[in-house]
């Protein structure tokens, strides 16, 4: 995915694109671009890597003037980043320039046919296709830039959210969306674009989102007409109110959004209960579950579907709803699940994950199930995103924004929702007792507290980070509830300081992985009290005669595995179903730390992006 921000009105362009594209870094960053109406001319600055790189190339090759302009930052699909493959790209003419965050899949027979017409390209891009199939349509038909959008766009076949502008028309630009989020913000005589809100927040609270299959023209001084893409029919614009304030947008003192969000866990998660658990009344209210009760109790199973993080939150609410709710559940990656022909009733849930309520595997996986006649549930965290609108109904995990790359609060308010879900459905069936749904109440609103508390292992953790920080490989070990977790902490530490980890329920490493121990193999073992903590001390006795390096996630006190691991992380005693809220606390900043240590850029990991839009 891509970082699109636009602007046409009264101020200067330049420092709101420029301002607006870091705060959408996190979208991509592998190159970034500017194109700005100067008055007289169209500039373009772009380059490979960073938006603080195009400032210091922009610094050299454009005037910074001008009220109309538009701004990139890239994640590579088509052709790799380079300058020539950065956006904006520009038509044949010069007239035309777009920026685009999408996928074209017919982009090459309509090259072939540009070509055969006279039309040369400078990139690889699928971006720069469709900036000159749209400029072939204005000439050959002979119409207006918004018009030509539309008739090119009916041509192609892919995803995309575009912005677009002439140089001989600067007072106007145009922007269209399918698959790929795009937000107008609405002030005084002045309109702003972005990928998300965050680039005007501070500027103006009101906004327009589009939906799929939906473009907008949008004039200086005349306002905004939207129109559906197929029919070219007129939408009213339903303009929202923005919750989002800047501060939330902003590391707040922290050295990187990463460490700032996991710190922001208590609150996060206090957040995501607030409302809906109400421990006095032993009352859980969620709205989307109680309007559809009879949906999730006649349900045959619940299907998971989700993405990295999201899948591995999604694992532990298997855990969860069978054991509490006792309802069949089956997880599943997204990417696999639409490609593989699944058994869909029409008597199946489907609860979709997300934390970006973007990722495009999940929300085709939703589409599909839809198709089938089945009911579906999101758990997403962007309000209003493209999957909280494509579900049936849906729980958000009021997160506040998540900006790290690598997903952290994102994950523990999801386990947050999906276990208030799971309690309140086991209440409505019967298969949880009064005594012990209580004691879930009690334990989950402690959970905050107890995150606190896990939190302050922080210098401790900063030394284990130090001696292990060199590792090449590094194995996470853990049984039921906190399988998932070892897998969560094994994509983080891979994620964001690129060491080679592997996550794996404990009792499976004698099938393989334990071929791999040796002196100078780390491995993180959760061994918390509740669960299978004696099978788990006898797995660390296995790694201990095989002489790797054990590094134990364990209960405040715990003594067993004090005596045979080389360290220690304790974390609160708490429910076994709750414990993945504590022990990821550890597992995170231990990457966190490692990855600081190796100089690594932690909030933009390499080849990374935020939210996967294309498939
Ligand atoms: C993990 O740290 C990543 N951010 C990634 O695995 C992420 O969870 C995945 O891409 C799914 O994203 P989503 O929750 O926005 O759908």
């Amino acid at each position: 995915m891509c970082g699109i921000v636009g602007y046409i009105g009264h101020r200067e362009a330049y420092p709101i694109i420029i301002e607006g594209l870091k705060r959408l870094e996190y979208r991509g960053y592998d190159s970034a671009g500017i194109a700005l109406f100067d008055g007289t001319d169209l500039k373009v600055s772009k380059t490979k890597g960073k938006v603080a790189d195009l400032e210091n190339i922009s610094e050299k090759e454009i005037t910074k003037t001008g009220n109309v302009g538009i701004g990139h930052t890239r994640w590579a699909t088509h052709g790799v980043p380079n300058d020539v493959n950065s956006h904006p790209h520009t038509s044949n003419s010069g007239d035309l320039v777009i920026i685009h965050n999408g996928i074209i899949e017919n982009y090459e027979s309509l090259k072939q046919e540009l070509i055969a017409r006279g039309y040369t390209f400078k990139s690889d891009t699928d971006t720069e296709v469709l900036i000159n199939l749209i400029e072939d349509v204005k000439k050959q038909e002979d119409v207006k830039l918004g018009k030509a959008v539309q008739i090119a766009l009916n041509q192609v076949i892919g995803a995309y959210a575009i912005t677009v502008f002439d140089k001989n028309k600067p007072e106007e630009i145009v922007v269209a969306r399918l698959g790929s989020p795009l937000a107008v913000g609405i002030g005084e005589d002045e309109f702003f674009i972005a990928s998300d809100a965050s680039p005007f927040i501070e500027y103006t609270k009101d906004a327009i989102y589009l939906e799929d299959e939906e473009m907008a023209i949008i004039r200086f001084h005349k306002g905004i007409k939207i129109r559906k893409i197929k029919d070219d029919s007129l939408v009213d614009p339903y303009i929202q109110k923005l919750q989002l304030n800047l501060e939330e947008i902003e590391k707040g003192g922290y050295d990187h959004f990463m460490l700032k969000e996991i710190h922001e866990q208590p609150k996060a998660i206090t957040d995501t209960y607030r409302g809906r658990l109400l421990r006095d009344q032993a009352i859980i209210k969620m709205a989307g579950v109680e309007d559809n009760m009879k949906k999730f109790l006649n349900a045959n199973r619940i299907i998971i579907v989700a993405c990295g993080t999201s899948w591995h939150a999604g694992l532990v609410a298997e855990y969860i709803f069978e054991d509490l709710a006792r309802i069949p559940v089956e997880v599943e990656y997204a990417s696999e699940f639409r490609y593989r022909n699944p058994v869909i009733r029409e008597d199946d849930v489907l609860i979709a994950i997300s934390q970006s309520g973007e990722t495009a595997d999940t929300l085709a996986a939703i589409k599909l199930a839809k198709s089938k006649g089945a009911f579906v549930f999101g758990v997403c965290n962007v309000v209003g995103s493209s999957i909280a609108r494509e579900t049936d109904a849906g729980a958000y995990t009021h997160a506040g924004p998540e900006i790290g790359v690598a997903s952290t609060k994102a994950f523990t308010t999801q386990i947050t929702v999906l276990t208030l879900m799971a309690l309140r459905l086991s209440r409505a069936k019967g298969t949880i007792t009064s005594s012990e749904y209580r004691r879930h109440l009690l334990e989950l609103e402690m959970i905050p507290g107890k995150v606190e508390k896990a939190l302050e292992s922080d210098a401790h953790i900063r030394y284990i980070a130090d001696i292990y920080k060199d590792a090449s490989n590094c194995l996470y070990l853990g049984r039921g509830y906190n399988f998932p977790v070892a897998l969560e902490g094994a994509l983080k530490l891979k994620e964001i300081s690129y060491i080679h980890a592997e996550g794996y329920p404990a009792a499976e490493m004698k099938h393989g992985p334990i071929a791999l121990i040796d002196e100078n193999m780390p491995i993180v073992v959760i061994a918390t009290k509740k669960g299978h903590y004696e099978k788990v001390v006898s797995n660390i006795q296995e790694i201990k005669s095989r002489k790797g390096k054990i590094i134990g996630i364990v209960t405040e006190g715990d003594e067993q595995v004090k005596e045979l691991a080389d360290h220690v992380i304790e974390v609160p005693e708490t429910l076994e179903s709750l414990s993945p809220l504590l022990t990821t606390i550890p597992l995170q900043l231990l990457s966190y730390y490692i990855a600081v240590m190796l100089d690594k850029n932690v909030d933009q990991p390499r080849n990374l992006a935020k939210s996967v839009t294309v498939e």
